[in-house]
């Protein structure tokens, strides 16, 4: 979708944005949240979306109006419409903004499997005087980039493998000249020794893979901010395989890196200073009498010795792995973690909050701010000496599952696996498992599956560095 920006509407078809304190209101209409309707005046097609009261109007709410705005607009079929920016007093300096998120991520469908393409708005014109044309070109770029992470976890796990997410790694570096992409082969990651992240993979016909991005925006400065994505492309269980309602959805278990790629996609087109690796360790959990087995033990790159007694705990592993490789050999400064982790996050926060685990009360602030800014909500948990304690093992050094009962604080010793490998560099882990993946109905912005969340969460985090 194409978003100019302009003075005045040109387009036929209006939507428009209405709070309840509003003067003038079509009838019927009374301008609450989420409401819509639709008027025909001449030749003009007006969509009226509600925002609620005008004191409480904050960007979500602008954001998932335009979304149900845009999403009329397709039902009617319309190609081309102006957005109006509304102007209330209560609103914030920018509204145009989260009026443009809006139109993008929520004009976004899957159709790859669909016969029948439904068409879409090809042009947002969005009338605002508080904007600049560079400006809303950016956030539509980083907006396109959480649909291209979207399509990556919504496809089959037989389309998106291991090696096509580092062939889009390859791709993203293409991009741009300040993007480089290096990427671990299947023997090379066995002969490296990233053993964890090896046995994981091992069960499939598709080959594991580890892609690192580096993008350098501040050559100057030695800071560098690693982002791992979890990158299993189909998550069975392994031998301890899934049941039948827990497994159908196990193609978003790559959301962590599409979240990654999308955000390397949206770096090239931007070009912030700041440096960034971005680190895609990708494996097909399968179950096959070549895969990983429970009780099995295996070195991991760090050299730390791992007890494996589940193996559908699996994202643990290729992470380690993969955040150890990175502390080797990219020097990161500081490490991010995106991981469609623990089922138990699900029970914790729901599916619109994320899991937020840090060892630093500073970077968690700021990553919780940018989420309370992008409303991609984060919560933080803690991980206390009792959860180090759960994860040690009487064979290896550490264990894949805990101690601890069956259902207790499971995403906080997840958590705690995750933090015996990041050598004590300031750290967080978002466990998306919630919030990746939208099984319920379309709300606003977010769609039903692939959500590409996280993307507009790490975009604010690293533009306020
Ligand atoms: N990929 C799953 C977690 C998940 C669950 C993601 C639901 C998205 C939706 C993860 O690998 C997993 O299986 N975790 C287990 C860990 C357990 C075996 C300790 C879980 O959460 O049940
Ligand atoms: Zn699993
Ligand atoms: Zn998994």
């Amino acid at each position: 979708m194409k978003v100019t920006i302009s003075k005045s509407a040109k387009n036929n078809t209006h939507i428009t944005f209405l709070t309840e304190e509003s003067k003038i209101k079509p009838k019927d209409f009374e301008g609450k949240k989420d409401e819509i309707t639709v008027r025909y005046k001449n030749k003009n097609t007006i969509i009226y979306c509600g925002l609620g009261k005008g004191n409480k109007c904050a960007d979500t709410i602008l954001r998932s109006a335009a979304a149900i705005g845009i999403r009329k607009a397709i039902d009617l079929k319309r190609k081309r419409v102006s957005i109006i920016e509304p102007k209330i007093k209560d609103l914030k300096k920018y509204p145009a903004i989260a009026l443009i998120e809006g139109a993008v991520l929520g004009s976004y469908i899957f159709t790859k499997y669909k016969s029948e393409k439904p068409k879409t708005v090809t042009t947002a014109e969005v009338v605002s005087k508080n904007i600049t044309k560079k400006e809303a070109k950016d956030i539509a770029s980083v907006c396109e980039s959480i649909n291209y992470a979207r399509d990556l976890v919504n496809d089959n796990a037989n389309e998106i493998f291991p090696e096509r997410l580092a062939e889009e790694a390859l791709s993203i570096a293409s991009l741009s000249d300040d993007i480089t992409c290096t990427v671990l082969t299947d023997k090379e990651i066995k002969e490296k020794g990233l053993s964890l992240l090896y046995a994981v993979g091992q069960g499939s016909p598709y080959p594991p893979r580890l892609a690192i991005l580096e993008y350098m925006g501040n050559p100057e400065s030695k800071k560098n901010i690693a982002i791992v994505g979890k990158g299993i492309t189909f998550d069975s269980g392994g031998q301890n395989l899934k049941p039948t309602a827990h497994i159908e959805t196990m193609r978003c278990d790559m959301a962590g890196a599409a979240a990654v790629l999308g955000l390397m996609k949206a770096l090239a087109g931007l070009k912030p200073g700041v440096n960034v690796t971005g680190v895609v360790p990708a494996a097909h959990n399968a179950i096959d009498s070549t895969s990983y087995l429970p009780g099995d033990t295996y070195k991991s790159y760090s050299g730390k010795t791992v007890e494996i007694l589940n193996t559908d705990a699996e994202g643990r592993l290729a992470l380690a792995d993969a955040i150890s490789y990175c502390i080797k050999n990219f020097s990161p400064t500081e490490i991010i973690d995106l991981a469609t982790l623990t089922g138990s996050i699900l029970s914790a926060l729901g599916d619109t909050i994320a899991g937020l685990f840090s060892n630093n009360d500073a970077l968690a602030d700021k990553l919780f701010q940018s989420g309370e800014k992008t409303g991609e909500r984060l919560w933080r948990l803690p991980i206390y000496d009792e959860h180090r304690e759960a994860i040690k093992s009487d064979i290896a050094d550490i264990r894949n599952i805990s101690k601890l009962k069956k259902g207790h604080a499971g995403s906080i010793t997840a958590a705690a696996f995750i933090e015996s490998f990041v050598n004590n560099l300031p750290w967080a882990h978002l466990d998306i498992a919630g919030t990746a993946f939208n099984e319920g109905e379309v709300r606003g912005e977010v769609p039903k599956f692939g959500t590409g969340f996280g993307i507009r969460l790490l975009m604010d985090y690293l533009l306020n560095k």
